[in-house]
């Protein structure tokens, strides 16, 4: 029999989930995917533009670093940044060996630009399909190799295992009981929480709950008042919100207002390729402004074989809806796209609870600061989930370094009453209108309330329930909404219309924690002392 610490549990199966997996198994792990849907639905399956690496004859790790440093506004952990920039190459070399069809010209892999990348490095296959791509290469590559794969089981929460970590609590779909999961290291790989947004680029399975299930079992967190808003979003009423990605910016599009008026232009010098948190809000200005709900992208001077070749997901979107992006303007609003902060995790994926791993868009790095540069989240998956996987084989005490200011949280005692479906329509009507592209301290406090007030209802009322996926919500939606409330200033994607600036003071990540005599988990103390401790709540 394998020993427990040899079978890594590793919870969802995006590009971060699946390779994990796929590079355990090939140290000689013996690895389980947990994911609530099926093993190809996930948020990285959606990612088009693709997977930012410095490739090019004329590009360097250092240049990358340089851009994602420059995105990120002050906030960008240096060598997390270093390790994603420097070992992304390398990493892009095993999805190759791997299989994944990366679009070439002459032979050679093709490179796309994007916003605020000063060169073209964005790898794409399929022209606008990276994502699909990458996730159909690697599910394939899994059942090759024959890894344990659990569809539609879901992790209910984590509970304290003594020094053999924490003991995941599963539940299959429309299965009644609870099965647990002793001793094996959990890698943490469940994604975002965009779609807790009622406006989201993302799928409705990105839900957050690997945020929520961490937190309550007493793991750090960080940054997460930073969701980034994705400024193009297809935006017709009554339509599905659709990407439309960026790269057709990188390609020449424009973005104009119902007048032609190309606004963007008096925002940033890089107008449409300035940095995502600039394109976004200056679109919410100027659909404030005008009280349309959308602006336009203007495609038309792509020539049209180029823009069906290189974009045929978008295209293909676009015709149900009677659109010739080569010929029509498409309407496009920012929505919430990315959770920037997450569960606070070490360059090798360690977080403050021993034997816990967190990669991909559930961790929090640092790597992106304030503002994440387009096409890094595939890239941190994968140069992340190598880290882990290796750390797995040779596991070592450690982990993060707490950051300067933590807030310690207490978690709503609940009468665990029935969910009911409202609860996750107030979740996403309240952080879309409170907790959105700009925030002020009233609006962010009656979200706060509103989050508790939830929470103290559906919050199971002893430590041995498990919560629902409307507790997961309400306290995912709580910890963005508290710390956007603390960050009294303006940076990258948080925007404060009651604090504008950005201030050299708040140069600083905010952690949360639960507050001791809440946690119900083994939370490793801090590793060094913090230079700005609060209590709140
Ligand atoms: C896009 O294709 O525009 C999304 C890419 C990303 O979010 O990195």
């Amino acid at each position: 029999m394998v020993r427990a610490e040899r079978r890594p549990l590793i919870i969802g199966s995006g590009i971060a989930g699946l390779y994990v997996a796929l590079r355990a198994k090939e140290l000689g792990l013996r690895p389980t995917i947990v994911t609530k849907s099926r093993l190809e639905e996930s948020n990285t399956r959606y990612a088009q533009g693709g997977i930012a690496a410095a490739l090019g004859p004329d590009d360097s790790p250092a240049r990358h670093l340089a851009d994602t440093v420059r995105a990120g506004a002050g906030l960008v952990d240096l060598a997390a940044a270093r390790i994603l920039t420097h070992e992304g190459p390398r990493r892009i070399a095993d999805l190759v060996r791997y299989g994944v069809p990366f679009d070439t010209v002459d032979g050679r892999i093709s490179l796309g630009r994007e916003a605020a990348h000063s060169r073209a490095r964005i790898l794409h296959a399929g022209g606008d399909a990276t994502g699909a791509s990458i996730e159909e290469t690697l599910k394939r590559r899994v059942l090759e190799e024959g890894i344990d794969a659990r569809e539609r089981t879901v992790l209910r929460a984590l509970r304290p295992g003594g020094s053999d970590g924490p003991v995941a609590v599963l539940s299959r779909e429309g299965g009644k009981g609870l099965e647990v999961e002793a001793g094996r290291p959990v890698v943490l790989a469940t994604g975002g929480a965009g779609s807790l947004y009622r406006e989201s680029s993302n799928p409705s399975i990105a839900t957050g709950e690997g945020v929520a299930i961490a937190f309550r079992a007493g793991a750090l967190l960080t940054d997460m008042e930073f969701i980034q808003f994705h400024p193009t979003v297809f935006a017709r009423d009554g339509a599905p919100r659709f990407l439309i990605t960026e790269a057709l910016r990188g390609e020449g599009a424009l973005v104009r207002n119902a007048a032609g008026d190309r606004f963007l232009v008096r925002a940033h010098p890089d107008a449409e390729l300035a940095p995502r948190d600039v394109v976004a809000r200056a679109i919410r200005r100027e659909l404030d402004r005008s009280g349309q709900s959308s602006v336009f992208l203007d495609a038309t001077a792509i020539p049209a074989d180029r823009l069906y070749a290189r974009f045929p997901t978008v295209t293909r979107f676009l015709a149900t809806y009677g659109i010739d992006p080569a010929r029509d303007m498409i309407p496009v609003a920012p929505m919430a796209h990315f959770m920037i902060g997450g569960v606070t995790t070490d360059v090798d994926g360690r977080t403050t609870i021993p034997s816990l791993y967190a990669c991909g868009e559930v961790a929090s790095t640092g790597v992106h600061g304030a503002n994440r540069l387009a096409s890094n989240s595939l890239l941190e998956g994968l140069v992340f989930g190598e880290r882990v996987a290796r750390h797995l084989l040779h596991p070592t005490a450690g982990g993060p370094t707490p950051p300067d200011l933590v807030l310690q949280l207490p978690l709503p005692v609940g009468s665990g009453l029935p969910e009911e479906r409202s609860g996750i329509e107030r979740v996403r009507s309240t952080l879309w209108d409170e907790v959105g592209i700009v925030r002020n301290a009233a609006g962010l406090r009656s979200a706060v309330e509103t989050f508790e007030q939830l929470g103290a209802k559906m919050e199971p009322a002893s430590a041995r329930e498990v919560p629902g996926p409307v507790a997961n919500a309400a306290l995912t939606a709580y910890l963005i909404a508290r710390a956007a409330l603390r960050r009294t200033e303006s940076r990258g994607a948080h925007f404060r219309s009651d604090h504008p600036r950005t201030l050299p003071s708040w140069r600083l990540h905010i952690g949360l924690v639960v507050r001791r005599a809440d946690s119900r988990g083994t939370h490793r103390p801090p590793t060094r002392v913090k230079r700005r401790r609060e209590s709140s709540g």
